[in-house]
């Protein structure tokens, strides 16, 4: 078990700022992930903590220990790759045996430790067979189990799921996440995939660029998004975004952008160009005080629930995700008015946030 401190983290490959001066704390026994899109500094960061990369500046401690200067085999991480690198010629149990035989560990106390993680990923029944005639979620399963056998206080997770296809990227999901309750060590897990995130983090770490944007519980940073790029990252569909203008009025500020009109309590003195942003499930068809008409141009059932793509005059159209039950058909006028409690807005120049 082992907490992890980051300090002003950075590591430069040229001209290119890979990682950016970032702070994490991460105590011993959370589930945090680290997500962005490609290209935002996940594995560089994840890497140093392994201690696979050197960092051009700042420091890493797990638990009491400063490790930066320390090899990977001294900082006691187990890692899981994207590419899983199993023995093509060792059987599953060799597979998963391999770092116990590497320590050097006595062959008698193998067997049993191979046994007992087996079980734990539940690919006991697969010990004699070879990597190539394993499933893609067996030979992930195994990949876990060989990492879990070393009983790492640590564990260091790059997009794993990422070979498997949909179905059983989700089933493996929920099978991590039982992993990690029940060893309750530290878990650092990077991917791209936003629903991933949400899944399973106990908190997220939003990266873009090579910084951390956001830190905070899923529901935190999908309803409470710092700026514009973390609001657009998380949610299918994304955020609509609306390009308008900020009015002062007595009672709070007014939005407008073409015939739309918000009046947002808690906007007070905010004027000036501003982006609008509302989640599909917080767009409505109702007559509202203040509500607006809408053309239906698209609408796309997914069963449990249907997308409603809508013309307001505006530049795009607003996605609006509502019950399946409604009767809605292209080229429909109907009343649009938002969920006022959930809209957000952003500076149209940097993107941050305006507090409300
Ligand atoms: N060994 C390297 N040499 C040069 N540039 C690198 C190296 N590793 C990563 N980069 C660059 O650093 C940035 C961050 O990469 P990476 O950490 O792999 O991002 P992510 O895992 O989020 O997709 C990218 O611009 C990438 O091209
Ligand atoms: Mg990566």
């Amino acid at each position: 078990m082992a907490s992890i401190r980051i300090e002003r983290l950075s590591k430069v490959f040229g001209a290119t700022r890979a990682v950016d001066g970032i702070d994490l704390a991460i105590p011993d026994g959370e589930f945090v992930v680290l997500v962005g899109p490609s290209g935002c500094g996940k594995t560089t960061t994840l890497n140093m903590l392994a201690g696979l990369e050197t960092p051009t500046s700042g420091d890493i401690w797990i638990g009491d220990s400063c490790v930066t200067d320390w090899e990977p085999g001294e900082r006691n991480l187990g890692m899981v790759f994207q590419s899983l690198a199993l023995f093509p010629h060792m059987t599953v149990f060799d597979n998963i045996a391999f770092p116990l035989r590497i320590k050097r560990v006595a062959p008698e106390a193998i067997a049993p430790r191979v046994r007992a993680v087996s079980d734990t990923v539940h690919v006991g029944h697969l010990l004699d067979k070879r990597p190539a005639t394993l499933s893609g979620g067996e030979a992930q399963r195994v990949a876990l189990a060989r990492t879990l056998i070393v009983q790492p206080s640590v564990f260091l997770m790059d997009e794993p799921l990422s070979s498997l296809d949909a179905k059983l990227r989700v089933e493996m999901r929920t099978e991590l996440k039982r992993l990690h309750a029940a060893l309750r060590s530290t878990f650092v897990y990077v991917t791209h995939d936003q629903a991933e995130a949400m899944t399973m983090a106990d908190r997220i770490v939003v990266m873009h660029q090579g910084r951390i944007q956001q830190v905070g519980r899923p529901l935190e940073v999908y309803g409470d998004p710092v700026n514009r790029f973390v609001a657009g990252f998380f949610g299918v569909p994304a955020m609509n975004f609306v390009e308008g203008e900020l009015r002062p009025e007595p009672d709070g500020a007014r939005f407008v952008a073409q015939a739309l009109r918000v009046t947002l309590p808690g906007h007070e003195g905010s004027s000036g160009p501003a982006i609008l942003g509302v989640r599909p499930e917080h767009v409505r068809f109702a007559d509202g005080r203040e509500s607006w008409p809408a053309t239906v141009s698209l609408v796309e059932p997914l069963g449990d629930e249907t997308l409603v793509f809508l013309d307001y005059g505006g530049p795009s159209s607003l996605v609006a995700k509502v019950d399946a039950e409604e009767k809605v058909a292209v080229g429909d006028r109907r009343s649009l008015t938002f969920r006022l409690d959930r809209v957000v807005l952003f500076d149209d120049k940097t993107g941050g946030r305006i507090p409300g």
